[in-house]
């Protein structure tokens, strides 16, 4: 049985899936911990299904590498075969990244490489395009950079705001993480195979 932690920032509605994903016994995943930068509203999700969850406040560090090390430190206490990174709205410092790679996956609302950063849905509605995406990537030492899992095209409609696109694109993302923790945790998916073939090219 792999286990999971995820990490999140705010309402936890990918959290969520997930977690109702993993309560299936024949779902070969469990989430054994849930983390946080800040006081998430999506914690709620993660106490519901009796699931553990710690806090590292961001701004409470005085550097990004001690609230990172902080954060490492207790993802250590549980020791999870994969950390999902669900709406983390931070940068993590390399050294978590490296401490964790390749067994940690970020979901993205934009069909990478287009659109990375913390404003995926609002960059292409800014863009004018006529379609964006879901993406589930590798974390790495970039911004959202890290070589794609699985990704899925989601129109943008002519009257959307950026809360209208970004709601259809989170059931898209939803059923790509949940999609790629099974791969995963099957076998099908192996992400440092994923991760060296990157690298080789
Ligand atoms: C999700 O759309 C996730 O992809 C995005 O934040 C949302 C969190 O929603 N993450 C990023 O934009 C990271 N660059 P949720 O808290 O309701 O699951």
């Amino acid at each position: 049985m792999l286990t999971v932690a995820v990490l999140i920032s705010g309402t936890g509605s990918n959290l969520r899936a997930l977690l109702e994903a993993a309560a299936d016994p024949a779902f070969p995943a469990r989430i054994v911990v849930v983390g946080a930068d800040r006081q998430a509203d999506g914690f709620a999700h993660a106490e519901a299904f009796g699931i553990p969850t710690f806090l590292v406040p961001f701004r409470e560090f005085e550097t990004r590498e001690q609230w990172g090390e902080e954060l490492d430190r207790q993802l250590r206490v549980w020791n999870p075969d994969l950390v999902v990174l669900s709406g983390l709205m931070r940068l993590l410092p390399a050294s978590v990244v490296d401490a964790w790679a390749p067994r940690i996956i970020n979901t993205h609302p934009a069909y990478l490489p287009e659109f990375p950063g913390a404003h995926g849905v609002r960059d292409a509605l800014a863009a004018g395009v006529t379609q964006t995406g879901a993406s589930v990537i590798v974390v790495d030492n970039g911004v959202d950079s890290g070589p794609v899992l699985a990704q899925e095209r989601v129109a943008v409609l002519p009257d959307d705001t950026e809360q209208s696109l970004h709601e259809r694109i989170k059931p898209v993302e939803r059923r790509l993480l949940i999609d790629v923790v099974r791969a995963v945790a099957s076998g099908e998916l192996q992400l440092s195979a994923v991760a060296s073939d990157a690298a080789a090219s």
